[in-house]
């Protein structure tokens, strides 16, 4: 069951992709569905969902998210990129490199981005970011969806999640979901824009190229069939592997394992 805490009001105006509208619910079932499902929701630029509680949240390649009992972060940012479609899918990079930089300005230590989508502290994952998007003819949408762990420690989670999974407040950072929403919105406004310019991307890129704790790291990825070892990104913002034979491969799915 959907329950609504306000219609959709204003959140910041003078941002131009993320947050200028906002919508709260007590308790939905998915921010990122109900965004999807919505063909009203997705028109609307600049709109971030959030909910107290998530009751089935998406994660990604069809895993559910846990929602823990604690006080967490749950949202989806209706985005409307004026960015060629092949940098859709750097839309991850950029809202991770987002987060990584909020967090950090709280105070976050030891705190990296795990290519794609985790955002570990300790690493321990306190992220995750599921983006989906909906590309018609006449209404490009992408929904950024993100969860942050932020109140009580790991006993709250599954037994299969607890020795992976973290909070902040664990990390002695104690927050609130509504406290990390503006400047989470204002952060990825801030960066999307600068992704406009070539320039200013590959200077994102290479700020999560530093960020990230997966650069020199062997992977595998195509089922286990491919290996390689991660240089960085390319200027499309996938990710630059180089396979045994000194080739390098660009990646942007998600179909990579770590060993
Ligand atoms: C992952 O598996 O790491 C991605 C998790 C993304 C979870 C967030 S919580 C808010 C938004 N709504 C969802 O249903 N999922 C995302």
């Amino acid at each position: 069951m959907r329950q609504i805490i306000s219609r959709i009001e204003d959140f910041d105006r003078n941002r131009t992709y993320a947050g200028r509208f906002l919508l709260r619910f007590a308790s939905i079932d998915s921010t990122n569905l109900f965004c999807l499902e919505n063909r009203s929701v997705l028109e609307r630029a600049g709109l971030v969902v959030m909910a107290e509680r998530q009751t089935k949240g998406r994660g990604s390649k069809g895993k559910q998210w846990e929602a823990g009992t604690g006080s967490h972060l749950f949202c989806s940012f209706v985005v409307h990129p004026r960015l060629d479609v092949n940098l859709i899918p750097s839309m991850t990079i950029f809202s991770g490199l987002a987060v990584f930089r909020i967090l950090k300005a709280l105070g976050a230590k030891e705190l990296s981005i795990k290519w794609p989508n985790d955002i570990l502290l300790a690493n321990k994952k306190v992220c995750g970011i599921l983006c989906e998007s909906r590309l018609h003819q006449d209404l490009k949408a992408v929904v950024i969806g993100i969860g942050i762990n932020i109140s009580g420690d790991s006993s709250q989670f599954s037994t299969e999640l607890r020795g992976k999974a973290t909070t902040l407040s664990e990390h002695g950072i104690e927050t609130s979901p509504m406290r990390l929403l503006a400047p989470l919105a204002k952060e990825i406004d801030s960066i999307l824009l600068r992704a406009e310019n070539v320039r200013e991307r590959k200077k994102i890129f290479q700020l999560w190229e530093q960020a990230s704790n997966s650069i020199g790291r062997q992977i595998s990825f195509n089922d286990g069939q491919d290996k390689g070892i991660i240089i960085g990104l390319d200027d499309l913002g996938r990710l630059m592997v180089q396979t045994p034979d000194g080739r390098l491969k660009g990646i942007e799915s998600a179909t990579v394992e770590y060993p």
